[in-house]
């Protein structure tokens, strides 16, 4: 079973409080979820494995640490997710970017996809799946079901609100996926609105309606 990790940071805590407000307009929503995103970016990259290298300073030879493991691509599901993008950049500005477009149908809340361009060697990358909401789940197992039929191997879904009902599907659809979010809500309501949630978090971030 993928874990599910809320991230109980502070400072995260603080920013996700603002952005659910609806007075806060589209700049500043934009700028907060920039911030929470790097902020996300450093909690979900504690475990990322190191190795020692030789480095020589000014004054001497010394063993220090330099990451190991695998290269990596942040895939932010269209649109939201790109509000996500560059504040995972701001820390890990080598990654690649492979997008993902999915909406969803309004009648049926089914995602449906319009859009896969990748990095060619996904299968060799560790995978960051962002997405500012998780709510039915829909959107995310599709995302990660078009990226394991590409080869990727090593997924993880951060977003910023999950309700426990998409945290449920994806755990199911998909066990091997650790979910990491900055908050856990109640539940979704009859329109697949998250409760209490933030609304509409690619409208809010676009500006439109
Ligand atoms: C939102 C959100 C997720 C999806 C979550 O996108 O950004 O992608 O809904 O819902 P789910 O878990 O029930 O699938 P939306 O479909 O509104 O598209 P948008 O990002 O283009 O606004
Ligand atoms: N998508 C959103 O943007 N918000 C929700 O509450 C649910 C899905």
């Amino acid at each position: 079973m993928g874990e599910l990790h809320v991230i109980d940071h502070p400072l995260i805590q603080h920013k996700l409080t603002i952005i659910r407000d609806k007075r806060v307009g589209t700049q500043q929503f934009r700028q907060v979820v920039n911030e929470i995103a790097t902020l996300m970016a450093y909690e979900v990259t504690r475990n990322m494995v190191t190795e020692d290298v030789v480095v020589e300073t000014p004054i001497a030879k010394t063993t220090q640490k330099s990451l190991a493991g695998k290269k990596v691509a942040i895939i932010p599901i269209i649109r939201a997710g790109l509000g996500m993008v560059d504040g995972f950049l701001e820390l890990i500005p080598a990654a690649k970017v492979g997008h993902i477009g999915m909406y969803r149908d309004q009648k049926t809340l089914k995602p449906v996809e319009y859009f896969v361009k990748m990095p060619s060697d996904i299968e060799q990358r560790e995978l960051f799946v962002v997405d500012p909401m998780l709510a039915t789940g829909g959107s995310a197992i599709m995302a990660i079901d078009a990226l394991k039929k590409r080869g990727a191997k090593k997924i993880r879904f951060v977003g910023l609100v999950a309700a426990p009902e998409g945290v449920k599907a994806v755990q199911k659809a998909h066990p091997d996926v650790d979910i990491y979010v900055a908050g856990l809500d109640d539940h979704l309501n009859k329109d697949g609105y998250i409760v209490p949630g933030l609304g509409d978090a690619g409208d809010r971030l676009f500006g439109t309606k």
